[in-house]
């Protein structure tokens, strides 16, 4: 199958066109370096996907030229690219996540009215639900979302509900928990923990650190993903999480034991934004999907161990 990646250079796009490629589908890869981190990371996670036969990267942003061609050419969209990150999106930030998240899903959409045929898999977040009283979070939990980022997502959600109905596009909506694994963004916990123990330095943690957080190890979603490529089902919404949280003060005791380091750390304001808890209710992808997570956290913080060590060699 012909896959189209956008955002194809970060965490998860990278990822996935791999896991796309080494299961013999061609992927078309779209992503602008936003420079929300490192254009030397996301040229490193694209650095085993380019000289790949069935890869094709385009530099772009989405809203400028090359989309349309690279639709025509696809037979499924993933849409990741987005300006990600819940602390930033406040204050003059905000029109960036309206641009890069809100603006460029729907001109995406626009497009794609013309080629209803093709699917679309969108990626929403668990940022959407905000500090809900229900937990596990639900498909069917009321939405409140706690900071701007998750705002612009529940927003894009809206909208493929709007274009699914007015022009019948076929969307899946997934919302992604708390993603970590090899080439994980910088500005992400796990990341930031990792690259601490491997510099010796002090960390800082927001609160009092007992914040839960479901985590999803990068190969579960996908392997997800690519097990729903041939998915009839559309107009659809639901989670795609680990099933299960710690809270952050057990993932930086896990971190010192893989690491074989005490950690420095230092407790700071909570920060605005932050959610006191994420816990996917998994059973809608499990009962539509045969969804079942079932990696070890521990294994999964070993192997992105790994991957820091080699990055920041
Ligand atoms: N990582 C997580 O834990 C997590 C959790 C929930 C949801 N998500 C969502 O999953 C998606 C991927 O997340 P990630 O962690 O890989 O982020 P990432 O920042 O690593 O990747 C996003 C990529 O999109 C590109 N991009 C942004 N705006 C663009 C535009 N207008 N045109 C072209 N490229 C553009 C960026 O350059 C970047 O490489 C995002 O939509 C994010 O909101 C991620």
């Amino acid at each position: 199958m012909r896959v189209l990646i956008t955002g194809v250079a970060g965490f998860i796009g990278s990822n996935l066109a791999g896991k796309f490629l080494s299961n013999g589908h061609s992927v078309i890869g779209i992503d602008k370096f936003s420079d929300y981190y490192s254009r030397a990371q996301k040229e490193f996670n694209l650095s085993k996907l380019i000289s790949h036969r069935e890869f094709n990267f385009i530099e772009t942003d989405l809203m400028w030229a090359g989309l349309e061609e690279a639709l025509k050419n696809s037979d499924i969209i993933f849409h990741l690219a987005a300006q990600p990150g819940v602390l930033h999106s406040w204050g003059e930030n905000f029109n960036i996540y309206v641009r890069n998240n809100i603006l460029a899903t729907q001109y995406l959409l626009e497009i794609l009215k013309y080629h209803p045929e093709k699917p679309l898999i969108f990626a929403s977040s668990s940022s959407v639900y905000g500090n809900t009283y229900h937990i596990p979070m639900n498909e069917e939990n009321i939405l409140n979302p706690i900071s701007p980022y998750g705002l612009t997502k529940l927003t894009c959600e809206k909208l493929l509900e709007l274009y699914h109905g007015a022009w019948g596009i076929k969307y899946l909506c997934l919302r992604f928990f708390t993603v970590f694994g090899p080439g994980q963004r910088p500005d992400m916990a796990i990341h930031k923990f990792l690259k601490a123990a491997l510099h010796k330095e002090k960390i800082s943690i927001y609160g009092d650190g007992e914040q839960r957080r479901d985590f999803t190890y990068i190969e579960t979603l996908t392997d997800f993903l690519l097990g729903i490529i041939d998915n009839k089902k559309w107009g659809i919404t639901l989670n795609v999480g680990g099933g299960k949280y710690i809270t952050v003060n057990e993932a930086v005791s896990m971190i010192s034991s893989i690491a074989g380091k005490k950690m420095d750390v230092q407790y700071i304001e909570k920060q605005k934004g932050d959610m006191n808890e994420t816990l996917a209710d998994i059973d809608r992808a499990a009962e539509l999907f045969d969804y079942a997570p079932s990696f070890n956290i521990e294994d999964g913080i070993a192997s992105q161990w790994e991957w820091i060590k080699n990055f920041y060699a």
